[in-house]
């Protein structure tokens, strides 16, 4: 695991190259298989495909232009309703506490997806430079759900270097705080 750990990197270039749907199917099977706080399972996967979809998303995000050479977008989206039930509207300033834990379950099936892609030859970026109120029309994603990424999934054409990371003894401490 750590070796594929390592290797992955966000990607912003992809080769026009169709992706196998078995290894589609495979990335999904292995976020659904992600844990999460008492098993809710707070997420949905939106896969989209179409070119017309892909540029309105890339437009929402930031006008990342790079993100249409991914022939797959995957679109992951939590929803507050596997734990609060009445009228609710989510955005960026929400401070329900629900809604951190649904963002972290449906992160860590993100997570998943980004590293079962590394293992079958595909690479991804997560993005999130958009706002929910410009995404969601996009979709017709309801208004108590919430958009945690979108996913660019391809075949990679750029192999940057590993990107730094914070030394262990920077994120490590033992038996307390300090
Ligand atoms: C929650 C989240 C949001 C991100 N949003 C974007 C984004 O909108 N655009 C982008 O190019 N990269 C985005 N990234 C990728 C990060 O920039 C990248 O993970 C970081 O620089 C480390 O590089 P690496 O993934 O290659 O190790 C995002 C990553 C995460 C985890």
């Amino acid at each position: 695991m750590l070796e594929q750990i390592e290797n992955r990197r966000s990607i912003r270039k992809y080769l026009n190259k169709k992706i196998e749907k078995e290894k589609v199917v495979q990335i999904l099977e292995s976020a659904r298989l992600a844990p999460s706080g008492s098993n809710t399972q707070p997420w949905t996967f939106i896969i989209v495909e179409s070119e017309e979809t892909k540029e309105k998303l890339s437009i929402a995000d930031h006008h990342q232009e790079w993100m249409m050479t991914a022939p797959v977008f995957i679109v992951c989206v939590a929803d507050i309703r596997c734990r609060i039930s009445e009228g609710i509207r989510l955005d960026e300033n929400s401070p329900e506490p629900e809604l951190k834990q649904i963002i972290r379950d449906t992160a860590i099936a993100i997570e998943h997806i980004l590293l079962e892609a590394e293992h079958l030859g595909l690479a991804t970026c997560w993005t999130a430079w958009f706002e929910q109120d410009a995404v969601r029309p996009i979709l017709n994603i309801p208004e108590d759900k919430y958009v945690c990424g979108i996913i660019t999934l391809g075949y990679g054409d750029e192999a940057p270097n590993q990107r730094p990371r914070k030394k262990m003894n920077e994120i490590v401490r033992y038996e307390k705080w300090q």
